[in-house]
């Protein structure tokens, strides 16, 4: 089956879907996204997805280029053309076509917007989970803005494709005094040896996850111990759990840091509990 883009108001199969070359998404990066995950042909905590978009929109000054039930329509539509009964939708929105000039084209100029949509392998999704992944640390040298879902991924695409040449499938960003911020495409925790749950708190140094925001709801509604700051590298050596989240990857437990064996080396059981019961604590609309 072939696959279908929508780009500004049409449906497109997407071997054949363009943005113009002066696109300013293509030539400064000029625009934002957003990943939401599909399950059973639902879109997962899209109410959230939505808010963190117009969040980014308005942080970046380009007005949102049609409404919150517009926008639904469009990313269900793309979901249903593509037959997507579970993977993601990819949105992006940028400041429109036009002449290449730094400063913002003239108001009138309409923002791009792309939509797509795929389907995830749940068995090799389900796979990882049960083994764990591999997490390399690097320095974090992004801009300092990164609260900002921007298309601009250069550095994180760099991390990645470090990790994997090293073998591991995610890379966790250390800042200037040595913490863990957040991974290249996911947020990043650990379970101390108490047990208590630590991420990076919210701020310009992190994306505000929406798979964290509803894991700190699963997290309270658990009882657990919960704990908003940054973690050195060592901490994180030494936690009994680790793992990381996203949008299409919901909880994946971490099972190595550096080479370094994360607890047994195995899932730990807070992370797993965590990925069983999310999809219960997420919205599906
Ligand atoms: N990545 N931090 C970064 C840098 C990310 O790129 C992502 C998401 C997250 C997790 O956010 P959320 O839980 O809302 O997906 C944190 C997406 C999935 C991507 O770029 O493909």
């Amino acid at each position: 089956m072939s696959r279908i883009a929508y780009v500004n108001g049409r449906y497109l199969p997407l071997s054949g879907a363009k943005v113009a070359i002066e696109d300013r998404g293509f030539q400064f990066a000029d625009g934002v996204y957003e990943v939401c995950e599909v399950r059973g042909g639902r879109l997962v905590d899209e109410r959230r997805h939505v808010a963190r978009l117009d969040r980014s929109l308005n942080e970046i000054r380009i007005a949102r280029p049609m409404s919150a039930a517009a926008l639904s329509i469009v990313l269900r539509e793309t979901v249903r053309r593509n037959r997507v009964r579970d993977g993601i939708v990819y949105l992006q929105i940028t400041r429109g076509v036009a002449r290449r000039d730094f400063s913002f084209p003239q108001a009138n100029t309409p923002p791009s917007v792309v939509v797509t949509a795929r389907s995830n392998d749940l068995a090799r999704l389900e796979r990882m989970a049960e083994e764990g992944i591999a997490v390399i640390t690097l320095p974090d040298i992004r801009w300092q803005r990164v609260d900002i879902k921007s298309v601009a991924l250069l550095p994180n695409v760099l991390a990645k494709q470090t990790a994997r040449d090293r073998g591991a499938r995610e890379a966790w960003l250390v800042d200037a005094q040595g913490r863990v911020t957040e991974g290249a495409s996911s947020n990043a925790w650990i379970v101390s040896r108490d047990g208590t749950l630590i991420t990076h708190p919210l701020g310009r140094d992190i994306l505000p996850g929406v798979t964290r925001s509803v894991v700190i709801d699963v997290i309270k509604a658990q009882g657990l111990v919960f704990e908003e700051r940054g973690f050195s590298v060592e901490e994180a050596y030494a936690a009994r759990e680790a793992f990381v989240t996203s949008a299409s990857q919901i909880v994946l437990p971490v099972v190595s840091i550096d080479g370094r064996p994360v607890g047994n080396g195995a899932p730990g059981l807070i992370a797993t509990a965590l990925r069983r019961d999310y999809h219960a604590h997420a919205e599906l609309t």
